[in-house]
């Protein structure tokens, strides 16, 4: 069924699961770290879990690492330092290989992002969510909106000039004007890369809860798009759903998921997604969600919670998820490689999105159209259906 000439590029996602307080819209596998972190344990199960990870890649060599979470900055230097070392004396890391790190602006100051830096993390994502106090305050964030400039300011002052900063609308009592000025203050502060999000609300979180009161519907549309405009006309390129980019300055380990690269992923409940061109086969891995667990199991193969191998058919809807997302959409020679399926396998599919208007074919490019865009996930769910039937 599948045939890998060779396997895709391949990313490492570290997860360290403590923040200081939990927000209420955050679903992530995040912790309020009440009686301290256990750093040091922490790092060493991290290191036994990618020990018991390596035969599954070996030979290959990591392109980029994203330490994400929770909050990554609540961590000492000296503690990404050793974790980065271990890492490094364990896998074949690309020479220039990206290395980012998730940053809460209540959790730092310049001398942190130095360690940080000489640590060897070179991009920084930023929590930011907005610069409004009040709006901070709706949604339970630990800094405000001068903070989170100021930690800007010492990221870049600390050497790391490839930042990121994550921004959120749709908050609640976010008006559109609020919205847009905190596109104009993020894009003032000229970080390489902005992260747009719509707010969602996710269940088990305090918000799903207690809704709070949010703009309607086609509101949040017209936000996106008149936030869209702005970020364009500030010089930052869309390439992705809620990314968008300065002089061509992407996201590598996104773009490696989008586009279905492999990827280790270690901690508590790190997932990770690895093809194995000798047994033909693509596993979907995820690691126990809770870190005391996660601390007591990650030297066994107890600390795995969950291993798929996927079928051709979850493949291809898989596939579709991830580089339907991006602006550039996909060439068939790339659902070819990174899948090992033949383009048949994906070819009814695109002509029933062709045919309803969701999806464009221009030259061997296959991109989901405006339309595909606003209704992409159902356009995903009309195509399971079908996927199903081809099982
Ligand atoms: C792991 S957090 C980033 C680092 C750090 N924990 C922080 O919040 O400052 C990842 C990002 O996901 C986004 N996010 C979290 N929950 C979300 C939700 N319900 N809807 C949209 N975006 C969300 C936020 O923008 C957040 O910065
Ligand atoms: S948004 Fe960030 S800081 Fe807030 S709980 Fe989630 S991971 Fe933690």
């Amino acid at each position: 069924m599948f045939n890998f000439a060779a396997t895709p590029p391949l990313s490492l996602y570290i997860h360290i699961p403590w923040c200081v307080r939990k927000c209420p819209y955050c679903d992530f596998n995040s912790h309020a770290a009440r009686e301290g972190i256990p750093e040091d344990a922490y790092i060493t199960a991290l290191i036994a879990d990618l020990e018991q990870d390596l035969p599954s890649v070996w030979g290959r060599t990591i392109e980029t690492i994203f330490i994400g979470g929770g909050t990554p900055s609540l961590f000492s230097p000296a503690g990404i330092d050793r974790l980065l070392s271990d890492v490094r004396a364990r896998v074949s890391l690309k020479p220039d290989a990206e290395i980012t790190l998730e940053a809460n602006p209540g959790t730092v100051d310049q001398a942190r992002f130095r360690g940080f830096r000489d640590a060897g993390i070179n991009r920084l994502s930023i929590g930011v969510q907005s610069f409004q106090p009040d709006l901070l305050q709706n949604i339970g964030r630990i800094h405000t909106g001068s903070e989170a400039a100021i930690a800007v300011e010492a990221a870049r002052h600390a050497g790391l000039d490839n930042l990121n900063l994550d921004l959120m609308f749709g908050l609640p009592g976010q008006s559109t004007e609020q919205a847009l000025m905190d596109l104009r203050t993020a894009a003032a502060l000229e970080p390489a890369h902005i992260s747009w999000y719509e707010m969602t609300i996710e269940p088990n979180t305090w918000f799903h809860r207690h809704p709070p009161e949010r703009a309607a519907d086609d509101t949040l549309w017209d936000i996106q798009q008149a936030g869209r405009t702005l970020l364009g006309t500030m010089g930052f390129v869309r390439y992705e759903v809620s990314a968008y980019a300065r002089d061509s300055q992407q996201c590598r380990h996104n773009m490696n998921y989008w586009q279905f690269g492999d990827y280790l992923g270690i901690g508590a409940g790190a997932h990770a997604k690895i093809s194995d061109a000798a047994t033909q086969g693509i596993t979907r891995i995820s690691k126990v969600r809770h870190p005391r667990t996660y601390l007591d199991t990650a030297h066994s193969t107890q600390r795995i919670s969950t291993t798929s191998r996927l079928a051709a058919d979850d493949v291809v809807l898989e596939f579709a998820m991830n580089a339907l997302r991006l602006e550039q959409g996909f060439s068939t020679a790339t659902f070819t490689t990174t899948t090992g399926l033949p383009y048949a396998a994906i070819e009814a599919i695109l002509n029933k999105g062709i045919a309803d208007g969701l999806l464009a074919f221009n030259s061997d490019t296959i991109k989901a159209t405006q339309r595909g865009q606003r209704y992409l996930n159902e356009l995903l769910q009309q195509w399971m259906p079908e996927v199903t039937h081809h099982a």
